[in-house]
C-alpha cells in the first residue's frame, strides 16, 4: 500500500487496502443475494460518493437487479452541516419494489433517514441500507444499516469514491485523516 497523501491542507494515511475492500464487497454481494433469494433487487445508489462502491458491488450480485441513482449533499469540508439537500430525485416507479439504498458511508445517518422517508411515500415493498463504511459512534439515526462493509471510528476518511472537498475520489484505497 502507498504511503501518506496530501489533499489541500490535510494529510491522510492508508487505512483500508484495495484488496480488503474488494473481498468484503464480494461477501456483501453474496449476502444480499442469499437474503433476497431469486427476487429482483432495486439498488438506489446515493451519488457522488457511492459510485465506486456501487460499480464493484453490482458485479458481485448475481441474478435480477435494477439500479437507479439519487444525488444528495450534507457535507461541507470535514464536518456535517446537519442539513440534507436533495439534488436529483428519483424518476422511477418504486411501488412494490425491494429497495436497497447504497451509500459510501453512514455517519450521523441523516442522509439515509432522509432517503428512507422520501422512498416510503411511494410504497416500496421494503427498504434496507447497504453502506461500505459505517461510523457507529457518530450514528444518530433511527435504525442502523442492515448491511455494511466496515465499521470504522469517528474519523474523517477519503478515497474509493469519498472526497475531501471534492478531492480524493479516484483513490483505490481508503485513507484516514492523520492527526
Ligand atoms: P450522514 O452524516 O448524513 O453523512 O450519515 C453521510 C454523507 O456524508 C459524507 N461523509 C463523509 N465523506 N469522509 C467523506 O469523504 C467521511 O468521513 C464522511 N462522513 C460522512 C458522505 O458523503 C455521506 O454520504
Ligand atoms: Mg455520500
Amino acid at each position: 500500500m502507498t504511503k501518506e497523501i496530501h489533499l489541500k491542507d490535510k494529510t491522510f494515511v492508508p487505512y483500508i487496502s484495495e484488496d480488503k475492500i474488494l473481498s468484503r464487497i464480494k461477501e456483501l454481494g453474496q449476502e444480499l443475494r442469499l437474503d433476497y433469494g431469486t427476487e429482483n433487487i432495486l439498488f438506489l445508489s446515493v451519488l457522488n460518493g457511492s459510485f465506486m462502491f456501487t460499480s464493484d458491488l453490482m458485479k458481485e450480485v448475481t441474478g435480477e437487479v435494477e439500479l437507479s441513482f439519487i444525488k444528495l449533499s450534507s457535507y461541507v469540508g470535514t464536518s456535517t452541516t446537519g442539513e440534507v439537500h436533495e439534488l436529483i430525485g428519483l424518476n422511477q416507479d418504486i411501488e412494490g419494489k425491494k429497495i436497497v439504498i447504497l451509500e459510501d458511508i453512514v455517519d450521523t445517518g441523516l442522509t439515509v433517514d432522509r432517503v428512507r422517508t422520501m422512498l416510503k411515500m411511494q410504497n416500496p415493498s421494503s427498504v434496507e441500507v447497504c453502506t461500505l463504511l459505517y461510523k457507529p459512534d457518530a450514528f444518530k439515526g433511527d435504525s442502523a444499516p442492515k448491511y455494511f462493509g466496515f465499521e470504522i471510528p469517528n474519523k474523517f476518511v477519503v478515497g474509493y469514491g469519498l472526497d475531501y472537498d471534492q478531492l480524493g475520489r479516484n483513490l483505490k484505497e481508503i485513507y484516514q485523516l492523520k492527526e
